[in-house]
């Protein structure tokens, strides 16, 4: 396993105040936003009922809120939880009731016993959880197991409607690759779909160790290539196809699965200049995209059709599909939009 994997940071050395469950939760809360640091002594339970009570004290919007105010909210949660501390020994959760997190055992080789923030024992637990048992793709139709910190796509539209267009394509089928692969299922699409060599990279070694690990699972191993690398990657001669799923929003990034979610300055440009040095003659640039840059930032200039207006590319076809709605209704649509060289 590669030493450069992200993980939770372990918290060597702490000054935090005992806390147990004669202490009401609103009355941590408020210590954690003072900035105290806290670390529980009875059980995980306890920092559960904290961070609920956190939740409240900085006013949590609600999943339906806003960008803006769901991120803020999000800041303030983060930099205050990181403050309630659990106890690590011999890498485990030393509560009697805590989760099992066997990332634990996986991603901590350098250090037995330390302390991490609550909401990560829950996060990496929550993982094991995921990467245990896999997760469904009906595109591929078996399970893939995700790997801790790798980007678990939350719906599957966009992938059913990847699969339609790739269904339907008539180029080449040499060399393909999948730019941000996360847990590699456009990849694992397209090698399905019959590409003799298919490339992922991801800018996220998690992301890569992900796919890594499932590759092995798989009975026989489709040939993917897989590269830790910032965008296209080291050069490997001319792609017929090259495919991204990329961050939907323009947005800081502050944890790693931001880069799955938000793009910044600078990412299509580059993305647009390397594809134009290593498409194949006739080869496509497909992107798996959504129309919630246009309703939850229209303000942002398109990041595909300006590209578009510029010049270089034209689109060939662009394919769209509402989405099932995960909560309230929505206008989200999910979109493939399909280019080639002018
Ligand atoms: C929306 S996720 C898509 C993941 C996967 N392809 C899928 O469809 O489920 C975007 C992915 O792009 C990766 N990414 C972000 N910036 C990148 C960059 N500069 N170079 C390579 N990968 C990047 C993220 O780590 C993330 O895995």
């Amino acid at each position: 396993m590669s030493a450069a994997l992200h993980r939770p940071e372990p918290v060597l050395r702490h000054r935090a105040q005992p806390v147990d469950q004669n202490v009401p939760p609103a009355q941590a809360a408020a210590w954690l936003c003072e900035g105290r640091s806290l670390i529980l002594t009875d059980r995980f339970r306890t920092g559960l009922d904290i961070l609920t009570a956190l939740r409240v004290k900085l006013e949590d919007p609600g999943e339906d809120a806003e960008y803006v105010a769901k991120r803020a909210f999000r800041e303030a949660f983060q930099s205050a939880s990181k403050r309630l501390l659990a106890p690590v020994v011999g890498r485990k959760v030393a509560l009697p009731d805590a989760p099992r997190a066997g990332f634990l055992a996986e991603l901590y080789p350098d250090h037995a016993d330390f302390a991490l923030p609550v909401e990560d024992a829950k996060v990496l637990s929550s993982a094991w959880d995921w990467y245990e048992q896999g997760v469904h793709f009906p595109v591929l139709g078996y399970r893939v197991h995700p790997f801790y910190g790798a980007y678990i796509p939350a719906r599957m539209e966009h992938l059913e409607l990847f699969g339609t267009w790739l269904a339907k394509y008539k180029g080449a089928r040499n060399r393909a690759i999948d730019v941000g692969t996360g847990t590699g299922v456009l990849a694992l699409q397209m090698a399905k779909a019959g590409f003799q060599q298919v490339l992922a990279t991801d800018i996220n070694p998690n992301a890569i160790e992900s796919v890594a690990r499932q590759l092995r699972r798989l009975p026989t191993a489709p040939a993917i290539e897989l590269q830790r690398a910032d965008l296209l990657g080291a050069q490997r001669g001319p792609l017929d196809l090259i495919v991204s799923n990329p961050p939907w929003m323009k947005g800081e990034v502050g944890r790693t699965l931001d880069l799955a979610m938000y793009f910044q300055d600078g990412f299509f440009e580059r993305f647009y200049d390397q594809a134009l040095e290593r498409l194949a003659p006739g080869g496509r640039v497909v992107f798996v995209f959504s129309n919630i840059i246009e309703l939850s930032q229209p303000d942002v200039p398109h990041p595909i059709q300006t590209e578009l207006d510029r010049g270089r590319f034209t689109l060939v076809e662009k394919l769209t599909r509402r989405v099932k709605p995960l909560r309230r209704r929505t206008r989200e649509k999910v979109e493939i939009w399909e280019l080639a060289v002018v």
